[in-house]
């Protein structure tokens, strides 16, 4: 199936696919791809595929009108501002908690106004397309926390987000439902500004791949790594070239085949002018045997779900 990167792409009814600054959960034979989508009332689209490459629309499973509902953490239940225009929900993660049945999103919430309130953001459902009931936004032990991702590790969540203005990271180990955050696991990148953070675990490494922060300009992809995630991450690598071929992190797509593993690389490809003509690029990762990476950049690919192959065209 063709990956072609960088075109408009659109849902197997034709309409533009809008799952900006994403993340995928595989469930069974189906992957989920969760995203922003900042038209009319709407904060997060999910779309549904078997290849990876058709895309159905599910639904928008997070929208002005959701449904909110407290949840333990003292939190803002607005979706809305006071004078009912929208507030920013950016970068949503969503995973599968076995324990609870629960799906749970973690998101990067904003006032709609300005960045101030640098709040992280929950929501849950009963499946992974249905209407997401909304938990609330708030400050991670009082905290900042801007751009930021999901990552599951065995039955251990994490959430990490960019704190202190961006300058630092931080990751936090969630609570067993993974409703709230347990403790700060660890702080790195001390005042090295990085966004974007996107992890994958390969052969009991993890890997984590950031952006600087240039606003929706490009920048130079870095990645670190290590072998005790609790620890956080160290000297930062820098891999791609010095605009990511124009894209910045979304997450790292893991495809386990038949035949082979492959580790995809998906990333926006904002354009800063007109929010909705950014696009999206998939480049295939090569892991060298000393662990180091390197970004397969490439106009098209075959991907094989089955095999789990990425043949370079
Ligand atoms: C870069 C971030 O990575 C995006 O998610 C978004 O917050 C833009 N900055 C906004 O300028």
């Amino acid at each position: 199936m063709l990956i072609e990167n960088g075109t408009i792409w659109t849902d197997t009814d034709g309409a533009v696919l809008h799952a900006h600054g994403g993340h995928m959960l595989q469930v069974g034979d189906t992957w989920y791809w969760y995203g922003e989508d900042r038209r009319d009332n709407l904060y997060v689209s999910c779309y549904a595929s078997k290849d990876l490459v058709h895309w159905t629309f599910r639904n928008h499973v997070l929208r002005t009108d959701s449904p909110a509902e407290a949840c333990r953490v003292r939190a803002d239940l607005r979706l809305t501002r006071e004078d009912g225009g929208k507030v920013n929900i950016e970068r949503p993660k969503v995973l599968y908690n076995e324990k609870t049945g629960k799906y749970v999103m973690w998101m990067h919430y904003e006032n709609g106004k300005d960045y101030l309130c640098a709040a992280a953001a929950v929501a849950t459902c009963e499946t992974p397309d249905g209407d997401f009931v909304y938990h609330g936004s708030f400050n991670p032990y009082g905290e900042m926390s801007r751009d930021c991702t999901l990552f599951q590790d065995e039955d251990k969540a994490y959430f990490l987000s960019a704190s202190r203005d961006n300058a630092d990271m931080h990751m936090y180990r969630l609570q067993e439902d993974w409703l709230n955050i347990e403790k700060l696991s660890a702080n790195f990148w001390q005042g090295e500004y990085r966004e974007a953070p996107a992890l994958v675990k390969k052969d009991g490494q993890y890997y984590i791949f950031s952006s600087f922060c240039t606003g929706w300009a490009p920048n130079q992809c870095k990645y670190a790594r290590t072998t005790c995630l609790e620890d956080g991450f160290g000297l930062l690598t820098k891999v791609g070239d010095e605009t990511t071929y124009h894209s910045q992190p979304a997450f790292i797509l893991t495809v386990e085949g038949s035949e082979t593993t492959s580790y995809i690389y998906v990333g926006d490809r904002w354009d800063g002018q007109d929010y909705f003509n950014s696009r999206y690029v998939w480049f295939p990762l090569e892991f060298a045997a000393d662990g180091s990476v390197r970004i397969i950049s490439c106009e098209r690919f075959d991907l094989d779900v089955q095999t789990g192959r990425c043949t370079i065209l």
